[in-house]
């Protein structure tokens, strides 16, 4: 089994003290950053942008995996590739053309990613798997850190698993919401080889060692 990529999810960090914990989040084992942009349309909140994915940029040299719940993504993607997106998910709910969005992300030399949130059928993503880097699997409906996990999310990882296992290509596994030590090992078990982890790791005494854990490696 491969080293299970951990993101911790910015929403989650104090921006009190963010210099701080971009060097808890820089020290760790985390290879990648979950940047939610959320527009209060296409989701029930508003979160942040451009502003603070170029700090983002400037602050680590970490992998920057952009979430997009916004209308219109593609409007913006040449953006986020400037201020320093390494990858750009968008949702698969009320979108039209995504295979030539999923496309577009690519020629821009990012990693293209689709995401289906709790209440869509995961065999909505077989048609565009020759086009994608990574599927995520909301374990909650976004909006907003700090839900509770939906259980049903092991069943949907296992059936998104076998998906990408029949079409033989390389697609990393991601889930997001809710992720804690008490799903993460059932995550992995269940298929998913990344986990994006808000609340639970930013609320840890020992970061670094949350990481670890989330990893399975101790
Ligand atoms: C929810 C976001 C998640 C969230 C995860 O809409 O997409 O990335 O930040 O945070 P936790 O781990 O607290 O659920
Ligand atoms: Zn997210």
């Amino acid at each position: 089994m491969n080293k299970v990529i951990i993101a911790p999810s910015l929403l989650a960090a104090d921006f009190r003290n963010l210099e701080r914990e971009f060097e808890k989040i820089n020290s760790s084992g985390a290879e990648w950053i979950h940047f939610d942009v959320m527009d209060g349309l296409n989701v029930p909140n508003i979160s942040f942008g451009f502003p603070l994915l170029d700090a983002t940029r400037k602050l680590t040299n970490k992998y920057i995996d952009v979430h997009l719940m916004i209308e219109n993504p593609s409007k913006y993607f040449e953006e986020f590739k400037k201020y320093g997106a390494d990858g750009l998910t968008i949702h698969f709910e009320n979108q039209p053309n995504i295979k030539e969005q999923l496309q577009t992300i690519k020629s821009l030399g990012m990693k293209a990613g689709l995401v289906i949130n709790p209440d869509t059928d995961v065999a909505v993503l077989e048609p565009y798997l020759s086009e994608l880097d990574l599927i995520l699997i909301m374990s909650v409906f976004p909006g907003f850190g700090g839900q509770k996990f939906i259980d049903a999310t092991y069943d949907r990882v296992k059936q998104a698993r076998k998906l990408i296992e029949d079409s033989r290509r390389c697609i990393i596994l991601q889930v997001d919401g809710g992720v804690s030590l008490n799903n993460s090992h059932a995550l992995i078990c269940a298929g998913a080889d990344a986990l994006v982890c808000g609340s639970a790791l930013f609320k840890a005494d020992n970061f670094e060692g949350y990481v670890l854990k989330l990893q399975d490696n101790i």
